[in-house]
């Protein structure tokens, strides 16, 4: 089996993602990490310089790759279940469990506000005002596809270990 982790920018993925797989000795893959691994370029240079539909085009195509694989714990990036086929796949990949980490919007406006720069669609927003107006559109267009995971935990007021503890609790 394999657990995949949902969710939106700064709702914790990769970090509780690395907390699992340490606890069910699972391989840990990031699937932002694999594609600046892949490409031989960081995200934001992909943005930069081959454009946001390059990076769903190889998002797809590294997403397809990595469910191919058995007992991982896989992170995705926040968009990657809101393009193409790809929730789809990711629901239809053989012994995938999917989990959508929700978080709450001032809770995820606090995690982003000081790594903003690494990520390309939230990098132009100055003020706290101007983040919380663009999660709180981008979110609830993006619940669509998180919500059909075949989780959700909720995130907010808990630690990662509180939060890793609780889905290997309900899996294991
Ligand atoms: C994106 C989220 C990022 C990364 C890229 C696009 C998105 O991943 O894939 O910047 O569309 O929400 P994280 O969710 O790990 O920040």
């Amino acid at each position: 089996m394999s657990i995949v982790l949902i969710g939106y920018m700064g709702s914790g993925k990769s970090t509780i993602g690395r907390k699992l797989a340490k606890i069910v000795d699972f391989e840990f893959i990031d699937l932002d990490d694999y594609i600046q691994k892949k490409e031989n370029l960081s995200i934001p240079q992909i943005f930069e310089t081959k454009g946001e539909i390059y990076f769903r085009k190889k998002e797809h195509l590294y997403l397809k790759e990595v469910l191919q694989l058995s007992n991982i714990i896989l992170s995705l990036g926040g968009g990657t279940p809101c393009y193409g086929s790809n929730m789809d796949a990711i629901l239809n990949a053989e012994g995938a469990h999917s989990i959508y980490l929700k978080s709450s919007i001032p809770s995820l406006v606090k995690r982003l506000t000081p790594e903003k720069a690494q990520r390309p669609l939230i990098a132009h927003l100055k003020t706290e005002e101007e983040l919380t107006e663009f999660i709180g559109k981008h979110l609830f267009e993006r619940s669509f596809y998180y919500s059909q995971s075949n989780q959700t935990v909720v995130t907010d007021g808990k630690s990662i270990a509180v939060i890793a503890e609780e889905i290997v609790a309900s899996l294991f």
